[in-house]
């Protein structure tokens, strides 16, 4: 049996592309549901959120000297042409692309910001083990060990230092709480704008972020 050309592969993402989206995807998934529980964050959610923050800043490296459609410059498009191909993937006739199309260009650029953001108000709200004040030795009965260093201070001076430190704590907790929520929301998009793109072009666009393969022209 000959190939015609609508069958004939051809290899666009390359393997860093194709493991980095499956391990954001595992990292995204793993940091978002553990990052439910109150109080401290699990060490699961904190190896997840460093793992997502180094994965986003390797892509952004990766979209300027990477292979051809990995580059940014292969797929970020302005707003126009976004909107233009989302209107006409919503209405079933569209061009297609190769690589990202403007609408799936601006959704990974709207997604590595969203992580980028996500991760970073993370490590300021909670900078982890090794940046938390370690106990001292000279730490007293009265004085917990956490406060030790501050232990020249007043009652009321820690008491004020403390409240205050909380406020800002809770503060950027919360504005970490909120990315990470529109994250998903942008990820349930995502994952909706592919699935349309694959119905329209009668492509698997999830198989080939695993194969690493499309197909050369349209059928
Ligand atoms: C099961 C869920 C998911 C599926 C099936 C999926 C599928 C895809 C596909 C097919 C592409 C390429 C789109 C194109 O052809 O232009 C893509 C790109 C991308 N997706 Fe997903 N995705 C999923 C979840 C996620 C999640 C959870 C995130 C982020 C937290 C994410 C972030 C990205 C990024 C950053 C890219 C750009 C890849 C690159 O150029 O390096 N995806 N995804």
């Amino acid at each position: 049996m000959t190939n015609t050309a609508s069958d004939t592969q051809v290899k666009v993402w390359d393997p860093l592309v194709r493991f980095g989206h499956w391990a954001l995807v595992a990292a995204f998934a793993i940091a978002y549901i553990t990052g439910e529980e109150e109080g401290n964050p699990s060490e699961w959610h904190e190896w997840a959120g460093y793992i997502a923050g180094g994965i986003v800043a390797w892509r952004v490296l990766w979209g300027l000297i990477g292979t051809r459609h990995a580059r940014f410059g292969d797929f970020v498009t302005g707003p126009r042409e976004a909107i233009a191909y989302l209107l006409g993937l919503i209405g079933g006739h569209t061009k297609r692309y190769i690589g990202h199309s403007p609408a799936g260009g601006a959704m990974v650029v709207a997604l590595l910001i969203m992580i980028a953001g996500t991760v970073v108000t993370g490590l300021i709200a909670d900078p982890g083990e090794a940046a938390k004040p370690q106990p001292s030795v000279t730490a007293t009965a009265d004085v917990p060990s956490r406060e030790a260093g501050k232990a020249g201070r007043s009652h009321e001076e820690r008491k004020r230092h403390r409240e205050h430190e909380g406020e800002h704590e809770t503060l950027i907790g919360e504005v970490h709480a909120v990315l990470a929520n529109l994250t998903l929301v942008l990820v349930i998009l995502h994952i909706l704008g592919v699935a349309l793109a694959s119905y329209v072009h009668r492509e698997n666009l999830a198989r080939a972020m695993v194969t690493g393969k499309k197909r050369v022209e349209d059928a």
